[in-house]
């Protein structure tokens, strides 16, 4: 099987990241947004727009978004689960929006309050709106390979989620192992079961680390044909409604091994690592990267 030559990693610390630390403070969030930009990464999910009851991490979106220093070439993404979403997202000035189903009806109701199918329809009416204002809209699916309470999840599902997210208008979907208990060949049979209804180029991966499968699952899905990978600097967050799950597989774990892939992604490790280590201070904690560890202890 062949590797890609490029990834474009998809940098989701401070949303996916961040919805699941404490809080920390605005000026934390844009300086952590405006260092991911300087270390190369050019698509970064910067918040989301979702009810802050159930979210409060994310309630400064809107100040978020007007703060941080816009660079050339850098798209400032952002999560919108309805209109409601959408509209503060396209006042704030996202660049890109995105949309979040799963691929159990069990997570789908946990996490927005609502069935699989209830889901897609309230999508429709986002997509329609975001199309026209000419905002791209990527589409998420949860737990494509095992869920917290429906246990194993059939490929055929997340297939279904995926080419249905893609027929609405989605321009890509990012297959998420929201708890992390996914492993190389069962990610590859999902990817094959996707991949007869969705060509690869439209698709995403979004692996959490739980069980530290994420880089061997990475790895499988690159060698499926997949070149676009979501991580989280620092290894920071995990899911409120997934208990357990750890967060998405640190950033700097990625670079690393696509580095000695020779695959080329456009980030530098070095500010990467200390981007890692500033958001991490500012949360008390030790980064959740191997990779920063390993940098720290060796300069
Ligand atoms: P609901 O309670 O079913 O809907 O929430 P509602 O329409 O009845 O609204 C209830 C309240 O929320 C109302 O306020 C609304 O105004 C407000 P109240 O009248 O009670 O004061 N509301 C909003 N406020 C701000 N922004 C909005 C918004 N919408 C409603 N957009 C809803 C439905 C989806 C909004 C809610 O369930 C929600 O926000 N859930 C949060 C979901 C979330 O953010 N989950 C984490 C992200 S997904 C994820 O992490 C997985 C991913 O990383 C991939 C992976 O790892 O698998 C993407
Ligand atoms: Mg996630």
């Amino acid at each position: 099987m062949t590797l890609p030559n490029f990834v474009k990693i998809v940098e989701v610390g401070p949303r996916d990241g961040l919805q699941n630390e404490k809080q920390v403070n605005l000026v934390d969030k844009i300086n952590l947004v405006n260092s991911l930009s300087d270390a190369g990464l050019n698509t970064i999910e910067t918040g989301s727009f979702v009810s802050p009851k159930w979210v409060p991490q994310m309630a400064d979106s809107k100040e978020v978004f007007a703060k941080v220093q816009r660079k050339d070439g850098v798209t400032y993404t952002a999560l919108t689960p309805n209109l409601k979403g959408l509209e503060a997202a396209i006042d704030a000035g996202a660049d890109e929006v995105a949309v979040f189903a799963a691929a159990s009806q069990a997570f789908s109701q946990k996490n927005i309050n609502c069935s699989i199918e209830e889901s897609l329809a309230r999508f429709e009416p986002v997509l329609a709106l975001a199309l026209a204002n000419n905002l791209k809209v990527r589409g998420y699916v949860s737990c494509v390979v095992g869920c917290p309470y429906d246990g194993f999840i059939e490929p055929a599902q997340v297939a279904m989620v995926t080419k249905k997210l893609i027929d609405m208008g989605c321009y890509e979907v990012s297959l998420g192992d929201t708890v992390g208990v996914g492993t190389p060949m069962v990610v590859k049979t999902m990817l094959q079961e996707v991949g007869t209804l969705v060509p690869m180029d439209k698709l995403a991966v979004h692996f959490h680390d739980t069980y530290g499968q994420a880089l061997a699952n990475i790895y499988s899905a690159l060698e499926m044909g997949v070149n676009v990978v979501d991580s989280s600097v620092a290894g920071l967050g995990g899911c409120p409604y997934a208990k357990g799950a750890s967060g998405n597989v640190a950033t700097e774990e990625l670079v690393y091994m696509l580095n000695g892939l020779g695959i080329t992604h456009g980030v530098d490790l070095e500010k990467l690592a200390s981007a890692g280590w500033a958001i991490s201070d500012a949360l008390g904690k030790q980064p959740n990267s191997k990779v920063s560890m390993a940098l720290k202890a060796h300069c």
